[in-house]
């Protein structure tokens, strides 16, 4: 069976003006290639910058590619908006950090959840789109009386629940999540990840689901794949991944986050901050940083190729690599 999404050597550069008026290319996005499967999620993780939310608007077809093709559903996405964009957008949809832009301010929370069906002709009469709008309100955990409110007048945790709400009244296919709780407290931020593994699991979306939070993408999601500076270093299940990481750079970001995560690993601290991928390093771009670096790395890029476990890197010293050490959670 063709998964829900696949994304093959997806590229997007921007071109960045220089001090003394020159112009570059930024590579955002470099290469990258996944598949995802209905109804399962793929987490993306990796620091602010190596392109987690250009690879997201990619996908949703918000941004025309450089390089790269990508299908939904067994349909060609391009950022052109067309009628087939329409259809297509109608079963992907968007949820990210911060709900109160997401939404209209002027606008009781009740009617912008109507509203998509109305704009997409669904439902007939504003009585049913009503109730179906209702009924989204009860599937997010929303009380109905909250209905009519504005969204300043909700919290932080009910805005987003109002634009999930919103997302899924359209029965998306796939929900592409750009760090839907960063802006959320710990325990808020909890109660809409459980939501979410909940409303998967009676609606069967897929989630793309991207955040810098390597406990919550564990918990979450079916797969893994880690960003640096635009290419994916390394893939996989996320126990194996976060308790046996092989790629240092996985390493180093598993070993940041406190226990019971990190085990009783080392915690590796990185030199200096991401480089510009306007300047990306030659080789391997994290040699710079990386703990492990031979001087191979600076002249040779690795590709990302299957290692043990079904699982993807691309470091010239996996293969090398005494099979990983599990780590007890
Ligand atoms: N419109 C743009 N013009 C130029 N550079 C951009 C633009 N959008 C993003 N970038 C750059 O692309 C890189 C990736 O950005 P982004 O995808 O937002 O990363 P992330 O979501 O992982 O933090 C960053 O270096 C960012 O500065
Ligand atoms: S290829 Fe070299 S620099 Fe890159 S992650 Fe592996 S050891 Fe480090
Ligand atoms: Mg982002």
């Amino acid at each position: 069976m063709s998964p829900l999404l696949s994304v093959d050597d997806l590229a997007r550069q921007y071109p960045v003006a220089m001090s003394g008026g020159q112009r570059r290319l930024l590579h955002a996005v470099d290469g990258v290639s996944f598949t995802l499967a209905a109804g399962r999620t793929l987490g993306i993780v990796g620091e602010s910058g190596c392109g987690k939310s250009t690879a997201a608007k990619l996908v949703l077809g918000l941004l025309p590619a450089t390089r790269g093709a990508i299908a939904f559903e067994g349909e060609p996405v391009t950022a052109t908006r067309d009628r087939a964009w329409r259809a297509l957008r109608r079963r992907m949809q968007m949820v990210h950090q911060d709900p109160l832009a997401a939404l209209d301010r002027r606008l009781p929370v009740g009617e912008q959840v109507v509203e998509p069906l109305t704009i997409h002709g669904l439902e007939a009469g504003q009585d049913a789109r009503q109730q179906k709008a209702l009924a989204l309100f009860e599937a997010v955990g929303l009380r109905p009386d909250l209905f009519q409110r504005y969204p300043h007048e909700l919290s932080g945790g009910q805005r987003q629940r109002v634009v999930l709400a919103r997302a899924l009244v359209l029965g998306p296919s796939l929900l592409v999540c750009d760090e839907p709780i960063s802006a959320l407290d710990v325990s808020v931020a909890a109660q809409v990840i459980n939501l979410l593994q909940d409303l998967q699991a009676r609606f069967g979306m897929a989630y793309l689901f991207i955040s810098h939070d390597l406990k919550v993408v564990r918990q979450i999601a079916d797969e893994v794949a880690v960003m640096y500076l635009g290419r994916i270093v390394e893939q996989g299940p996320p126990e194996a991944l976060f308790h046996a990481p092989t790629h240092p750079y996985t390493e180093a970001l598993v070993s940041a986050v406190p226990t019971p995560l990190r085990g009783t690993r080392e915690r590796i601290i990185l030199q200096s901050d991401p480089p510009n991928p306007v300047e990306r390093p030659g080789g391997c771009a994290f040699h710079p940083r990386c703990p492990r670096a031979i001087a191979r790395c600076r002249e040779e890029t690795p590709a990302l190729r299957q290692v043990a476990d079904g699982r993807l890197a691309a470091c010239h010293l996996v293969p090398s690599m005494a099979a990983p050490v599990p780590v007890a959670a």
